[in-house]
């Protein structure tokens, strides 16, 4: 077995990478891929929480695949797998949950707002639990959804991961998993599984705006650059992006629009350009037309390369099999090492 740490991380298989995954994870995988043991997989069981369409999870599965070894993860060096994959993962998702609380379960933000949605509330009232009980079986809450967490902290618990790299959102779901690492690890005196911590290879966190002038970028607010976006796409994208009426008054602090297209100047392009409209915004010479024109050219040299690798990829279904059987193997192995201490623990003995 290999010395270096083991670094896991997963995405939900629903729809296309935007730059937001990019810079926020994807980029970052690609340098940790060189210094640690990586497994990188996709969380195709995760999305059958939110009930998406068969043929399009199929579709979602292949898409981030093709883009993970497009923008640069070396089946060589990392190991990249399909959740459904690896069966052992399910069966530990069972042996896990009889050391989980259902209270716990509720409790957690994640799953507070997907079962508001499911549901079709809008208010954000506490009697969310009422609501989950009493409704008819039309509008429920399915129980995948509730243990979600559960299917998280085996992902990572199965590989004995030591480091996560996740977005603020995941926080608590990795919260959880130590907690169900210390608690199974103590119940039964045993030392199996190491605590996971968060992992921000490189520093701070990278917040991505997107182009509607308000938030994050992010798949639900359609306010996205995706990495296979088509050159007349994008462009149209970033020159209908959101800024303000021009500045006023010499050296009048940015507006939250101009801000956020300077951010992802900041991440795209060089640190004179970024100065340069910095300088102008502050002098009010500032053209938003010009701006756009260079950040659209900027993220195009980004994102090019990317998507015509991502072509050639996506094409070549021989050789994204190939990929993920390899993969597959890999996790497997470790995978069942782990479950079968798992069951040796629990009293799940061979006769
Ligand atoms: N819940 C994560 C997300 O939505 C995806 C995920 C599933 C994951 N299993 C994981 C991330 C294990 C890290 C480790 O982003």
């Amino acid at each position: 077995m290999s010395e270096k740490e083991i670094v896991l991380s997963g995405i939900r298989a629903t729809g296309n990478l935007h730059l937001g995954n990019y810079y926020g994870a994807l980029s970052k995988f690609v340098k940790m891929q060189n210094d640690y043991d990586c497994l990188f997989f996709i969380a195709d069981l995760h999305a059958l929480t939110t009930s998406p369409d068969p043929d399009a999870l199929h579709e979602n599965v292949k898409n981030i695949l093709a883009e993970y070894l497009a923008a640069g993860i070396d089946p060589e060096k990392a190991t990249i797998f399909v959740q459904s994959d690896v069966p052992e993962i399910s069966e530990m998702y069972l042996l896990l949950n009889m050391h989980v609380g259902i209270g716990e379960l509720m409790r957690t933000a994640s799953f507070k707002d997907k079962a508001r949605k499911q549901l079709g509330l809008t208010d954000n009232g506490d009697d969310i639990e009422k609501q989950i009980i009493g409704t008819d079986s039309n509008k429920r809450v399915n129980a995948g959804l509730l243990t979600y967490p559960t299917l998280m902290a085996v992902d990572i618990l199965i590989q004995k991961a030591h480091k996560v790299p996740v977005g603020k959102d995941q926080e608590q779901h990795l919260e959880l998993t130590r907690r169900f690492a210390r608690r199974f690890n103590s119940f039964y005196g045993v030392d199996l599984f190491p605590e996971p911590e968060n992992f921000n290879f490189g520093g701070h966190a990278v917040k991505v705006p997107g182009l509607d002038g308000s938030g994050k970028m992010g798949k639900s607010e359609g306010n996205c650059i995706y990495l296979v976006d088509e050159e007349k796409v994008l462009r149209k994208k970033v020159m209908r992006a959101v800024t303000d009426e021009g500045p006023k008054e010499l050296n009048q602090p940015l507006s939250q629009p101009v801000e956020n297209l300077l951010t992802l100047m900041e991440l795209t392009s060089t640190p004179e350009i970024v100065q340069s409209y910095r300088d102008a915004y502050a002098d009010c010479s500032i053209r938003y037309g010009d701006l756009k024109k260079q950040l659209a050219e900027d993220i195009l040299k980004v994102t090019t390369p990317i998507r015509e690798r991502y072509q050639d990829i996506r094409s070549d279904d021989a050789y994204i099999s190939r990929v993920v059987r390899q993969g597959a193997e890999r996790a497997r192995e470790r995978a069942a090492r782990t479950l079968a201490e798992v069951r040796q623990a629990m009293g799940i003995r061979k006769f």
